[in-house]
């Protein structure tokens, strides 16, 4: 019997992204999978059932999940859904097993195996599977663009008839995957743009995108590639440097945020008190709480002078790339567990190890099973 994959449509308010793509469902057919999707699951990301081939399409919900073996999904699955997948069967997607413990549970009581898109080591061979690295590169395109459409200015230079128009100043705050791809963004359409991480690894990467890098003396590399907290010392002394140049900008863009912390609060009340009258705040790390401490998270407000936007999953914005990049993420994820149509799951491989969240009746994932069962193993 071949794998049958099954891609619901999301349920999350405002999620229009889809986990396959026309064209990554074609390549799924083509590995010997029977792939099926519920009645208009690609809707939200611009995709019509017709322009699937090879794909059955079915309204019953419930029946599409219980038949399948590998369930795709963006959002992490809810408990509904949960119940109605077969006990053994796959589900991959974004899980945030933080957030959603009870739902952590309720797989592992199900003996549902879980595949955590956000756990996937960051390792070169599983670069085409970094589903965190593909949607923050899609936030942090939309952000410039965001940026742009809230300032009320020009972002190129421009010399014309009625005069010369100077180019917009934008500051990108955390240069990881997002930051770098605003930097980028503002770049192209002609924007000054200053850039500063904690990293220091970050300064050639800013430098090579053709935007200045700010030097505050703070460096804060910590575990594996990503920044560590600072210390109070070094919040001040950050802070004291990029004041300066954040009551210079027209648009701020922040994107900085520790994995599992809060994020930190890098713009102060005082700072956007003394922006320019006009500027722009966007705050990519909104979710985690924001970088500014003016941020209302999921709101876009006039905060005095300055428009402040802290905008909730920002890869929905653009659902058709998103959707097509997290679908080839998710098909380099699973092609090699599939071997002549059948599913074979190699526990010694580090990726497919780290990114399992529950297996078998258990939690495999140490730090969500110590939230969730308590410490004791
Ligand atoms: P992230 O979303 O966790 O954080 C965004 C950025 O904010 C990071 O660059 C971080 O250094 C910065 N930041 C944190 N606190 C800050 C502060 N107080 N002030 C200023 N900046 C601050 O990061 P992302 O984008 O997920 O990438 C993190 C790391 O992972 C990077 O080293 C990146 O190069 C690496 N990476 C490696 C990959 C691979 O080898 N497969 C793929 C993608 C990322």
């Amino acid at each position: 019997m071949p794998i049958r994959v099954a891609v619901p449509k999301e349920t999350l308010e405002g999620e229009c992204r889809v986990a396959l793509d026309p064209v990554v469902a074609k390549r799924f057919a083509a590995l010997g999978c029977e792939v099926r999707m519920e009645h208009d699951a690609g809707a939200g990301a611009h995709y019509v059932d017709d322009d699937y081939e090879d794909v059955g399409f079915v309204t019953d919900k419930a029946e599409l999940l219980a038949s399948a073996d590998v369930v795709l999904k963006v959002q992490p699955p809810t408990e509904d859904e949960i119940k109605q997948m077969a006990e053994g069967s796959i589900v991959v997607g974004f899980m945030s097993p933080y957030r959603f413990p009870d739902r952590v549970k309720l797989m592992r009581d199900r003996k549902i195996t879980s595949f955590a898109m956000e756990l996937i080591p960051r390792i070169s061979r599983a670069q085409s599977m970094d589903a965190l690295s593909s949607q923050a590169a899609v936030a942090g395109y939309k952000a410039a663009i965001m940026a742009a459409d809230r300032t009320g200015r020009f972002f190129p230079m421009l010399t014309t008839a009625a005069g010369t128009i100077r180019p917009a100043k934008v500051l990108v705050i955390g240069a990881g995957v997002a930051g770098l791809q605003a930097i980028a963004t503002a770049k192209r359409l002609g924007a000054v743009v200053e850039a500063y991480d904690v990293r220091s690894a970050t300064r050639e990467q800013v430098q090579s995108l053709g935007a200045k890098y700010i030097e505050t003396g703070v460096a804060a590399e910590g575990e594996g590639g990503y920044a560590r907290e600072l210390t109070e010392e070094e919040k001040r002394k950050q802070l004291e440097v990029l004041a300066k140049h954040i009551t210079q900008a027209d648009a701020v863009i922040t994107t900085a945020a520790i994995p599992g912390k809060p994020s930190p609060k890098i713009i102060s009340q005082e700072m956007v008190d003394n922006m320019k009258v006009g500027s722009v705040i966007i705050d990519l790390a909104a979710e985690g709480g924001g970088n500014c401490e003016v941020t209302k998270p999921g709101e876009d407000y006039v905060y005095g002078c300055v428009r402040v936007y802290g905008p909730f999953n920002v890869p929905a914005m653009l659902p058709v790339h998103a959707s097509d990049m997290y679908a080839k993420n998710l098909l380099n994820f699973l092609t090699p567990m599939i071997e002549e149509g059948e599913l074979k799951l190699d526990w010694e491989d580090q990726v497919i190890h780290d990114s399992a969240l529950t297996h078998d009746g258990e939690i495999r994932h140490e730090p969500t099973r110590a939230l969730v069962e308590g410490d004791a193993s």
